[in-house]
């Protein structure tokens, strides 16, 4: 399948970003982020792609690994918590649940159209404009692309990305729950703002936005300074989706500690063997 035929290109004119109607929708899609610290473009991918993804995604479940169970909100970067350990009630030293499992990106065969669209030009073109910096695809080998999956009982801890564009595509909704929530803009490069970050995590939900994602949705959101999380998930379809992972730094890739915390031993089998 051809890209112009993943992406819906008559709604979202990727292709065309330098038309008239390229520049005013960049122009929205940058509103809306400076607004709301996300933006949603449902029908990102038609249903028949959607659907075959699906199909895709599903015969690789079977590869995803579960991970930890109970993470902090800033995953394994444990330099920020070092001076706060006396304190258990610090947002660095609090952990939240989570359920799922993930696809890591050296699984998913190039023919499949996840991959397609996660490596093709027209995605960092698209994001380096929104973002008005170039943007790179991440350079590292499980945490790239992922499929997240979730079952019933499945969901997400509150939490920041490590990655400074990391984009979703949500590829099937569950019956109910499942639902985005997400505080935006919480913290700065200057500023943690443990104080708020705090609040959230004992249950002050004024600031708290929620994302009810329909299948095929494109979702564009800071994750590195929005603190977010995945509602439990309930009922018998499986909520996926995918992970695609851009960054401004080019060559960006995570730790290999937290590959192998996420997508289990055969990390450290496979990285052994290259070294050996
Ligand atoms: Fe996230």
């Amino acid at each position: 399948m051809k890209i112009a035929e993943i992406i819906n290109l008559e709604r979202y004119p990727l292709n065309k970003l330098d038309s008239n109607e390229g520049v005013e929708f960049i122009g929205s899609i940058r509103e809306s982020m400076q607004h709301d610290g996300s933006c949603t473009l449902d029908q990102f991918v038609s249903d028949a792609t959607r659907l075959e993804m699906v199909e895709q995604a599903d015969s690789l479940v079977e590869f995803a690994f579960p991970g930890p169970s109970e993470v902090s909100p800033y995953f394994f970067n444990y330099r920020i918590g070092e001076q706060y350990k006396s304190d258990d009630r610090h947002p660095t030293q609090r952990k939240g649940r989570r359920n799922l499992s993930q696809v890591a990106a050296d699984l998913i065969p190039p023919e499949h159209l996840l991959y397609q669209l996660y490596r093709s030009p027209l995605m960092t073109d698209f994001l380096g404009r929104v973002l008005q910096v170039p943007v790179y695809r991440n350079q590292d080998r499980y945490q790239s692309l992922n499929i997240s999956v979730m079952d019933s009982g499945g969901c997400q801890q509150w939490h920041f990305d490590g990655g400074n564009m990391v984009t979703t595509l949500l590829l099937q909704a569950p019956e109910a729950g499942g639902v985005f929530e997400y505080v935006p803009n919480i913290r700065t490069d200057e500023n943690e703002n443990f104080d708020m970050v705090r609040s959230v995590l004992d249950g002050e939900s004024s600031r708290v936005k929620s994302l009810n994602l329909k299948p095929g949705t494109l979702s564009l959101f800071r994750g590195h300074y929005s603190l977010h999380r995945v509602t439990e998930v309930a009922g018998l379809v499986r909520r996926l989706q995918a992970i695609l992972g851009y960054n401004t730094q080019p060559n960006f890739a995570g730790s290999l500690d937290s590959s192998i915390l996420h997508y289990g031993p055969r990390i450290a089998d496979l990285e052994n063997s290259v070294a050996g």
